[in-house]
């Protein structure tokens, strides 16, 4: 037992990276509920040692936890308190354990959308001796939404189809840096609201491998598997009612393909055009800045009789926008969200700083425009959105009422307009799963039963 522990946490594949592991400390007080406890942390978190990891995860007292008891998954899985945060527990084989906390803390790393790892706590047991799973424990994802809590009111069609995009994007993105998911579904990840988009993020890593690059082969065969995983996840909702009819689960599961495939094409596939239309290698770099995706370094090649070109993307960076709005503001948003606060920066310095520099005006809009919206927010409703995703919505918000009005809108006016005929009536999104509704309880109670009776069947 004491040799195997050496011998993972000096996992040769993390053991020249940055951040390597810290080493465990020896558990302190109170020594007799802890025993032997050993815990593997990126960050000392000492509120850890608070949590009763002598006690089954199933039975834990309701006061630690942040969350009704309610999940959906083969694992036991509970969302928790520590310190002023909230963390997701799972309780599984060390080995598991162990893995998954070295895939997502190197796809961090890799800089690609997933949960974070906090810990892996081994070696439980309960007072009286008996051995506990490992627990390997992620930070709780702020206002995400498991694509189930998307449901509770019937989902339109354009919008599974943003969510379906929005999977299909993470993919690439994973398999850009030579991750093997293996396991690709919906509820594998998490989604959060992105200017009238999603963003994924990858939330089970358990069957991930990273390989240096990924064949055609193994990414076809990651696609497979989230067609399948998709269209028996459409066909359960369409079951429970929660789907509009006119939903086709395949044909939906199918776009996952295609999504998957037009980015992956403009993402990676050599072009060749003729000398004379060079333009168009700042086309497609434009379109891939677009698509938010950044050429770190790109091939051109010309052929002998030097009359086509060649060119192909080599390393792309996702963020384009993401990038440029930290550079600008500081602001930390999604793909999405940075393009639209972004856009309406360009025309904020268009209208008033014409023929200034952008660092100017940029800092003119945050303290005119995105500070105003975000301050007027009142406290008891900031748990409803992001505040990139809030001022998005007020500036659409504005669209709309000078559409309708026929007039110049002041921003102050949209503002409480906003607050009252819109934000008011959203439901909490910075712990939809902490709180579920009963028509999400019962999505989630059909889906257990369905998890239970396959269980049986194995
Ligand atoms: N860090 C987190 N933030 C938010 N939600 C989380 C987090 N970790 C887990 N969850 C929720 O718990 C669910 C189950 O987690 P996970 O998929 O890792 O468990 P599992 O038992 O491995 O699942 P499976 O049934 O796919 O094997 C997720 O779908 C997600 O809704
Ligand atoms: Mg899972």
């Amino acid at each position: 037992m004491t040799d195997q522990s050496a011998t993972w946490q000096d996992e040769p594949t993390d053991y020249d990276e940055v951040g390597k592991l810290a080493r465990s400390e020896p558990a302190p007080e109170p020594a007799a509920a802890l025993g032997s406890l050993n815990i593997t942390a990126a960050v000392a978190d000492p509120e850890l040692l608070d949590l009763p990891w002598h006690v089954a995860l199933e039975d834990w007292p309701e006061e630690y936890l942040a969350a009704l008891p309610r999940g959906i998954s083969r694992h036991i899985v509970r969302f928790a308190k520590l310190g002023g945060s909230v963390i997701a527990v799972k309780e599984t084989s060390e080995h598991v354990a162990r893995h998954e906390y070295h895939m997502l803390r190197k796809l961090q790393r890799l800089d690609v959308p997933c949960v974070e790892p906090v810990a892996v706590i081994r070696d439980r047991h309960t007072p009286d001796g008996r051995p506990l799973d490992t627990a390997l424990v992620t930070r709780h994802l702020k206002f995400s939404l498991p694509y189930r809590a998307l449901f509770s009111q019937k989902l339109r069609r354009d919008t599974l189809t943003r969510l379906i995009d929005a999977q299909a994007l993470l993919l690439v993105r994973l398999h850009l840096v030579g991750f093997y998911w293996g396991d690709v579904s919906l509820s594998n990840t998490l989604f959060r609201r992105d200017a009238g988009a999603f963003a994924a993020y990858l939330v089970d890593a358990e069957t991930g491998e990273l390989y240096p690059d990924l064949s055609t082969g193994q990414r076809e065969y990651d696609l497979e598997i989230a067609r399948v995983n998709i269209a028996g996840e459409m066909m359960d909702l369409l079951e429970g009612g929660l789907i509009d009819e006119v939903v086709d689960p395949v044909a939906t599961s199918e776009r996952i393909m295609d999504s998957y495939r037009n980015l992956w094409a403009e993402l990676t596939e050599k072009e060749s055009f003729e000398l004379g239309e060079r333009w168009r290698v700042a086309a497609r770099i434009r379109r891939l800045n677009e698509l938010g995706f950044d050429v770190e370094e790109y091939v051109i090649k010309t052929t002998p009789d030097g009359a086509t070109i060649q060119l192909q993307p080599k390393v792309v960076d996702a963020g384009h926008h993401q990038r440029r709005l930290i550079r600008l503001t500081g602001i930390d948003a999604q793909e999405n969200q940075a393009r639209r606060l972004l856009n309406d920066m360009d025309t904020f310095r268009a209208e008033n700083y014409a023929g200034q520099d952008e660092e100017i005006s940029a800092h003119a809009w945050v303290s005119q425009v995105f500070e105003p919206i975000v301050k007027a927010i009142p406290r008891e409703l900031s748990g409803k959105l992001e505040p990139a995703e809030v001022v998005h919505q007020v500036l659409e918000h504005r669209w709309y009422m000078s559409e309708q009005l026929e007039r110049y809108i002041p921003l102050a006016e949209t503002v409480q307009s906003y607050i009252d005929n819109v934000l008011r009536h959203r439901r909490d999104e910075a712990a939809i799963m902490l709180n579920p509704d009963t028509q999400m309880l019962k999505v989630i109670e059909s889906e257990e039963a369905r998890h239970r009776a396959l269980e049986e069947l194995d």
